[in-house]
This record gives structure tokens, sequence and C-alpha cells, in this order.
């Protein structure tokens, strides 16, 4: 005859002792599975006597009732404490800090442009704008280009359908004609309000603008970005033209000394023109800006044409002025080395990734931009 408190106080010790769900369901199996000890108690039953059977039955059905019961207390108490060890293991930490997300970055013709702004507005200039769609009079003949003159063809223009009234717009194949939306005395012109509207002189303005040409080679996108000047006043000579593009040349680039020189050129809205060139090495991979002994064009400018003060209202014996113009975009792949300007157009992501700016930048101790 089994003893059945033995058998008993068997299975509690290892119920009680077992540490993990997986023993516990060993144990379990062991003792009440189709051949566990007590399943094999409980088979005897049969074989027995009436008596026997009313003596034995309640004490091996209560040994089942007891051990069944310990089992279940013992797999709630380790559930429980899996749970808690989970809950232990995997709390949040809220002093962690969030996983980096994806942040834009800022094109580098914005960047550079931003560094030019700054670099005009230390000097006193003043911001203007005009519109992308311009008309014929605006972009060519108030700035002097002859009717039917080949200078008109050399700008490769896009031109826009004919309009109701006969007209052909364009889309504006430079900054200047904001200069003439600005110099035209007595305008009184009809245009969204951030249009550049007319002043008097003494005029220092800077224009940053989109401007169109038919062209695409690894210097040329027919979707560019210029900067342009223009100041009036009295007694205005090419010496503060030649300063004001060597301090801003130099600020621009971060070095303190920049040779440059002025190149004779022609252009119908200026007299005399030129074309400024920085002494610049072109040894290596990047173009190094104020060292080695070769030239490298960078703006064209000049004198404003008495026409084109005469063509705005304004007596050119009053009054003089200069005009420069710069690339921004060429200007951004000189200072950052960017080797295609189409590249700066072609929204490929990795190629803005890796030459775009963080919009929270250190700020600069040349411009003081930050
Ligand atoms: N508008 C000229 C260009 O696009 C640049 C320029 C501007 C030249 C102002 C002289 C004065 O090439």
């Amino acid at each position: 005859m089994t003893d059945l408190s033995q058998l008993e106080a068997d299975l509690s010790a290892r119920v009680a002792a077992v540490q993990d769900l997986a023993a516990l369901e060993a144990v379990r199996v062991e003792a009440l599975g189709k051949t566990g000890s007590i399943s094999e108690l409980l088979k005897t039953l049969g074989r027995l006597s009436p008596d026997e059977r009313r003596e034995q039955g309640p004490k091996i059905n209560g040994l089942r009732d007891a051990v069944t019961l310990a089992i279940a207390a013992r797999k709630d108490h380790l559930e429980t404490a899996a749970l808690d060890a989970r809950l232990a293991a995997e709390r949040v930490d809220l002093s962690l800090p969030p996983p980096p997300e994806r942040r834009g970055r800022v094109h580098p013709t914005m960047q550079v442009m931003d560094e030019m702004i700054a670099v005009f507005a230390d000097l006193g200039f003043s911001l203007a704008e005009g519109p992308d769609i311009e008309d014929d009079f605006h972009n060519f003949t108030a700035l002097n280009f002859p009717p039917r003159h080949p200078a008109r063809e050399m700008h490769d223009t896009f031109w826009l359908p004919e309009d109701e009234a006969g007209q052909r717009k364009l889309l504006r194949t430079h900054t200047s004609p904001v200069q003439i939306r600005v110099m035209q005395q007595g305008q009184n012109h009809k245009l969204p309000g951030w249009i550049a509207t007319s002043q008097s002189p003494p005029i220092r303005i800077i224009v940053p603008g989109r401007t169109y040409r038919s062209d695409s080679d690894a210097t040329h996108t027919p979707m560019f970005h210029q900067l342009e000047g223009l100041v009036i006043d009295r007694n205005i000579h090419m010496g503060h033209l030649k300063w004001t593009l060597d301090t801003f040349i130099s600020r621009y680039f971060e070095t303190p000394v920049v040779e440059t020189r002025f190149r004779p050129h022609h252009f119908p809205f200026t007299e005399p023109s030129a074309e400024m060139d920085v002494k610049c090495d072109r040894s290596g991979r990047d173009v190094k800006i104020g060292q080695g002994d070769d030239w490298l064009e960078i703006v064209g400018c000049g004198m404003v044409h008495p026409n084109v003060l005469a063509n705005c209202g304004l007596d050119p014996d009053e009054w003089q002025g200069f005009a420069f113009g710069f690339g921004v975009d060429r200007l951004g792949t000189l200072k950052y080395g960017m080797p295609d300007l189409r590249d700066m157009f072609a929204s490929d992501v990795r190629w803005l990734e890796h030459y775009g700016f963080s919009a929270f930048q250190a700020p600069n101790p040349a411009t003081g931009l930050s």
C-alpha cells in the first residue's frame, strides 16, 4: 500500500521547489498524467472491496485535489514572478533621448544666399525682389538692349506664348530687370506687395532670385540663381565698385586678402563694363580662392549706363551708379567644392544630405550668420 501522506509530502516539496513552468508541468505529468503516480492510485480503486474503497477513495481523491491545487497555486506564483521580471526588465526609461529623426537639410544655394545677404546687409544694402516672369521692356529694352540686337539672342531666352495683347512674356534671363523696377521714377506698379517698388536715389539694393536660360552643361543649368547689386548716388565711381566687390569676396570666402582684377567686358546696361576675376589655385581637386596664380571669373559688373538711368527718369548728369551680378550657385560650388552645377537641382536626396547644411549651424565667424 502506498503511503499517501508520504506521497503528498514528496509531491508538495517538488511543487514548491520548481522554478519554472516547464519543470512544474513535468511534476504535474508525473503525478496526474495518464500514467502519473496519483492516476495509477485512482485506477486501483476499482479493484478494491467496497469497504476498502469507501476508506481509500476519499483519501486518494483528497490527495489528487490537494496536489492539483498546489500545482495551480505554484503556477500562478511562477507566472506572476515571470511577469514582474519582464516588467522590471522592459521598463520604458523616459530619461533616454528619443531615437534620432531624419532631419531636412538646407540647400547649398539657400545657404550661400543667406551668407551673401548677411555680408551685403552689413555693408548697408537692402533687399529688393522682382517677378520671375518678365516682359521684354524690363528684361531687355530698358536695360539698353537695342531692338533686334544680337545681345538678346545671347541670353538663350525662354519665351512664353503670346498673350491676348499679342505680347510675349519671358522667364527673366538675369536679375537686372529689378534694377529698372527700383529705379523707374514716377511709376506706380500694380504688382504684388513683395515686388520691389521704385525708390528715389540714393539707392543701395541687392536682388537675389531665380533666373533662366536655355543652357545646360557642367557649369550651366536652365534655372539658376543670381544676386544683383545696384548703387545709385552722386559721385559714385569704379573705386566704390571695386572696394565693394573686394570686401564682399574676402568676407564670403573667409580669406583676409583676395587678389582681384577687372577685365574689360561688354554689357549693354553698363559702361564701362567689366568682369572681375579672383586669384585662385586650380591645381588640386578643389578650387582654392586667394591662393595660386590662376584667375577665375566671378562677377559681371560696371557703371550703370547713362541710357539706363535716363530710361528710368534719372538725370545721368546728376546721378551715377554701379551694378553687379553674381551667379549664386556658382559661388556655392566654388566655396563648398561641388564638381557639377547640375547636381544642385537634380533633387537627389543623397546629394543634399552630403552637401546640405544643418538649419542649426554654429555661427559663422566670418558672416555672423547663425
Ligand atoms: N546681368 C548680367 C548677367 O546676367 C550681370 C551683370 C549685372 C552685369 C549687373 C553688370 C551689371 O550676365
